[in-house]
């Protein structure tokens, strides 16, 4: 379980978060919707770590990730995989050789461990055959699923995805969908996503979030959110450019 309190994030002058409070539950699939430039990505860094708040806190399993020293916080952040909007793949290494790149390298593991691990990741992505590809040669949608691979192969309790869907052609952000809900099927995985893409948000999720002028305004199902009467929320989902949200 996740729990955000009250957290607050100014740069400068500009206010990003202002109150956020969630609680994302152990073994769903939680769902963050929210326009371009409306804080979801600095929430996304505050969640693993990355930024501190100004005020506000953020329990994982009972501990405060805002407060803990560093040693604990390498052990907290161990808990996470992160799926990039970028794929973050390294260029000069094979498929194989990123994905292996994300194993948690224990004691008295083998090479062949190493490796079935790698196959078992890379399978259940879909992409046994793209083993020894360079990721020069992957379309868009496989680097989002070597990407994918890489964090499931190292066995996280929590998968934080940033954006999955943005930016790829709607037959392969709908495979990418099937293989968020394929690998939250396994309820000992908790999945935090970060979209914009309704369709997306539906399918996925438990529970979706709108973050509007640095608060969450609205949680519920997908059925709740798609017959909501909130206007934001009714603006945003139906993406019409009348209404509340003011782009300028
Ligand atoms: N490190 C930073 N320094 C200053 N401003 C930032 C920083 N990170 C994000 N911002 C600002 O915070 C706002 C929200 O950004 P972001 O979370 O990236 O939005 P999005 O919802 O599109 O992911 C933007 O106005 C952005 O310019
Ligand atoms: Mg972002």
């Amino acid at each position: 379980m996740i729990e955000i309190r009250d957290l607050h994030k100014s740069f400068a002058d500009k206010k990003v978060l202002q109150g956020v409070d969630l609680e994302l539950a152990s073994g769903q699939t939680t769902t963050i919707i929210g326009g371009s430039g409306s804080g979801k990505s600095v929430l996304f860094k505050h969640i693993i770590g990355l930024m501190k708040p100004d005020s506000g806190s953020i329990l994982v399993d009972g501990k405060d990730i805002t407060q803990v020293k560093e040693s604990d916080l390498y052990r907290m952040v161990d808990k996470f995989g992160l799926v990039f909007q970028s794929g973050a793949l390294f260029d000069s290494m094979t498929v194989g050789k990123n994905v292996a790149f994300g194993i948690k390298k224990q004691k008295g593991m083998t090479p062949a461990d190493i490796d079935a691990i790698i196959e078992d990741s890379l399978t259940q992505v879909g992409l046994t055959d793209a083993r020894s590809l360079l990721p020069a040669e992957l379309s868009g949608g496989m680097k989002k699923r070597v990407a994918i691979a890489r964090v499931i192969a190292r066995k996280p309790q929590i998968i934080m995805y940033d954006e999955p869907t943005t930016g790829l052609d709607p037959i392969m952000a709908d495979i990418i969908n099937d293989l968020i809900i394929k690998i939250s099927g396994n309820k000992e995985i908790t999945s935090i996503v970060i979209t914009h893409d309704m369709v997306s948000a539906y399918k996925i999720s438990d529970k979706i979030a709108v973050l509007f002028e640095g608060r969450i305004v609205e949680t519920g199902s997908p059925e709740e959110i798609r017959n909501t009467q909130n206007p934001v929320v009714r603006q945003f989902i139906e993406g019409k450019a009348e209404g509340p949200i003011k782009i300028w």
